[in-house]
């Protein structure tokens, strides 16, 4: 099988094109590299990198011609990276995705869509299940706009669905943690576990009560290959962990994990994001519909956290 992962040199991207390629089907990433994500990391695979835009129409066409699947991930992520790169961020989710489910449509390829739990909004319902309403808040409130960004997304997948006869598949990942994830886009995990290993205050925003559930990498790419082995077209699917913790709780096993001795310190959101800024209070996915495809996720968060200070200490960025 021929796969091309939009997105594919970013941190599930190439994961994915590892296992893809280790179980040898051919990888074509189309990447920006916006990111910052050393493409270096992925030479060794054989992978085969095409520098540009999911924005630019003709490369986006070219690359899918030949292939069999299209793992559509390219977005700009991140909540501090979104609100720093905010036109970027819609373009990409709204123009990108469209040229994306355009060129594949009339080539009748496959197509996988990597949506986010972010499209729930702030909801406070646990576990969300995936037909449950969902909340936006206001874009006058900074925090919205990646989540906005998404749905729309995904409502451009599933119109291409009705109206065009694309073969979508949709995953809405929730914050997959693992190795080689950078901290720059604002990801809680990658940045507790440097402060800690280089014995800097953990930083922790508001009152650390909010909650998120984790889900490491590998259990990630088993439900995206659920999905796109076994799951119903146009039908949205959690992607998620099991396990819900308080970002405080989250810095605590990782300062304990890291055998680090740094303070945690509490910052207001206002100091880091702004006045404005909004944040879901609660996250736990309900994955009883992906576990009817077969999913069972394998890793615990100590196991998840384990594994990924193994590997900062190995490889510090
Ligand atoms: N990591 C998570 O916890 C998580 C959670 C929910 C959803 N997702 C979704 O999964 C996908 C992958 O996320 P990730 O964590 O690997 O993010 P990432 O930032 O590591 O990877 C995204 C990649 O897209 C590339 N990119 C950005 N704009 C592009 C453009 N215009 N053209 C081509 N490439 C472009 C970047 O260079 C980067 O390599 C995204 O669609 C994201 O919304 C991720």
């Amino acid at each position: 099988m021929h796969y091309l992962i939009t997105g594919g040199s970013g941190f599930i991207g190439t994961h994915l094109t590892r296992r893809l390629t280790e179980a040898g089907h051919e990888v074509t990433v189309l990447d920006d590299l916006s990111a910052g994500y050393d493409w270096e990391h992925l030479s060794p695979t054989g992978a085969h990198l095409v520098r540009g835009s999911v924005l630019d129409r003709f490369t986006v066409e070219r690359s899918i011609d030949d292939v069999d699947w299209v793992i559509h991930l390219a977005a700009v992520v991140g909540v501090q990276r979104a609100m720093q790169n905010r036109i970027r961020t819609l373009r990409v989710c709204h123009q990108g995705t469209q040229n994306v489910l355009s060129a594949a449509t009339a080539r009748h390829r496959r197509v996988f869509v990597a949506s986010s739990s972010a499209i729930y909004g702030k909801i406070t319902n646990t576990p969300v299940a995936e037909d449950n309403d969902v909340l936006l808040g206001s874009p006058q409130k900074d925090g919205w706009l990646y989540s906005t960004a998404k749905m729309c997304q995904e409502h451009l997948a599933l119109a291409y669905h009705h109206e065009r006869g694309a073969r979508v598949w949709i995953g809405r990942l929730f914050n997959v943690i693992g190795p080689l994830q950078s901290g720059t886009g604002g990801m809680v995990v990658p940045r507790l576990v440097t402060q800690a290993l280089d014995d800097l205050p953990l930083t922790v925003y508001g009152d650390g009560k909010q909650t998120r559930t984790f889900v490491y990498i590998d259990d990630a790419l088993d439900g995206i290959q659920r999905v796109t082995g076994r799951g119903e077209q146009a039908t949205p699917y959690n992607i998620g962990g099991t396990c819900e913790i308080s970002i405080l709780d989250l810095a605590r096993m990782i300062r304990r994990i890291a055998g680090s001795s740094s303070p945690i310190r509490l910052i207001p959101y206002r100091e880091v994001l702004g006045e404005d800024f909004e944040e879901t209070q609660k996250r736990r996915p309900s994955i009883d519909r992906l576990c009817q495809l077969g999913y069972a996720p394998r890793y615990s968060l100590e196991e998840s956290l384990r594994a990924i200070i193994d590997h900062h200490r190995r490889d510090p960025e």
